[in-house]
């Protein structure tokens, strides 16, 4: 398989790749300068062709979701085997990985080309829609639905049944107890709107 995205992100991703016993034939990296990462060789974005296994790796939803339009292939997800997902839960098989230590709880549902990154806890019944980044250590109590496109800062806590809309951005260690508008940066314990996004 491929990763396009040679950044730290994509480092993570390797051990994800290595642990599931993938091989990386390569990364795909429009930057000039980059021509190898974590010993793996970089190649320029013309090599993608439609049967090529790629996973995006690239942290930014709005930039992932460019890319998985512009570029045909045969996306693919990672999950890493430390993470724990209840057999009623669906994850895509299309874009997504999710990272060490994750625990995805009964009938929880993860759209496509997502991160659910490092130690996130999402429980029940939780609704994640496409290009969706929930950061490191946030908790997602039962029946949360967040919108496709959002960012979930780090260390964040959603209480139960609260929806967030689609491409919001919450800030770090924001405790989420109200429904989120599309379009709104939010943050802070609780969470305020700050402002709308364009
Ligand atoms: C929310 C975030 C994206 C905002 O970044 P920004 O657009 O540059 O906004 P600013 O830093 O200018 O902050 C705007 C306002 O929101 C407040 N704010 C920003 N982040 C906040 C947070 N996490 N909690 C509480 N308030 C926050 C700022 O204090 C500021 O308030 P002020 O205008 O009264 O001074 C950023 O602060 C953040 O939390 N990023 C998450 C990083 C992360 O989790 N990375 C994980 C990668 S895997």
């Amino acid at each position: 398989m491929y990763l396009y995205g040679a950044s730290g992100h994509a480092k993570v991703i390797l051990d994800i790749a290595y642990a599931n016993k993938k091989q990386v034939e390569g990364l795909i990296d429009d930057n000039d300068s980059i021509h190898s990462l974590a010993g793996v060789e970089v190649y320029r974005s013309h090599t993608v062709y439609p049967e090529m296994e790629l996973l995006i790796s690239i942290g930014n939803n709005e930039i992932r979701k460019r890319i998985a339009e512009q570029f045909k292939a045969n996306y693919v997800s990672l999950i890493h085997p430390s993470a724990i997902v209840s057999p009623s839960a669906l994850v895509s098989k299309t874009g997504t990985v999710v990272m060490q230590g994750v625990v995805l709880q009964a009938e929880v549902e993860v759209g496509n080309h997502c991160i659910i990154n490092t130690a996130c806890s999402i429980d029940h019944e939780c609704k994640i829609e496409d290009f969706v980044h929930i950061s490191p250590n946030s908790t997602l109590c039962g029946n949360v639905h967040i919108g496709a496109g959002t960012w979930i800062g780090a260390g964040t806590t959603i209480l139960p049944g609260v929806k967030i809309g689609k491409w919001c951005t919450i800030g770090a260690g924001s405790v989420v107890s109200k429904n989120i508008p599309d379009y709104t940066l939010a943050a802070g314990n609780r969470c305020k709107i700050i402002k709308k996004l364009k």
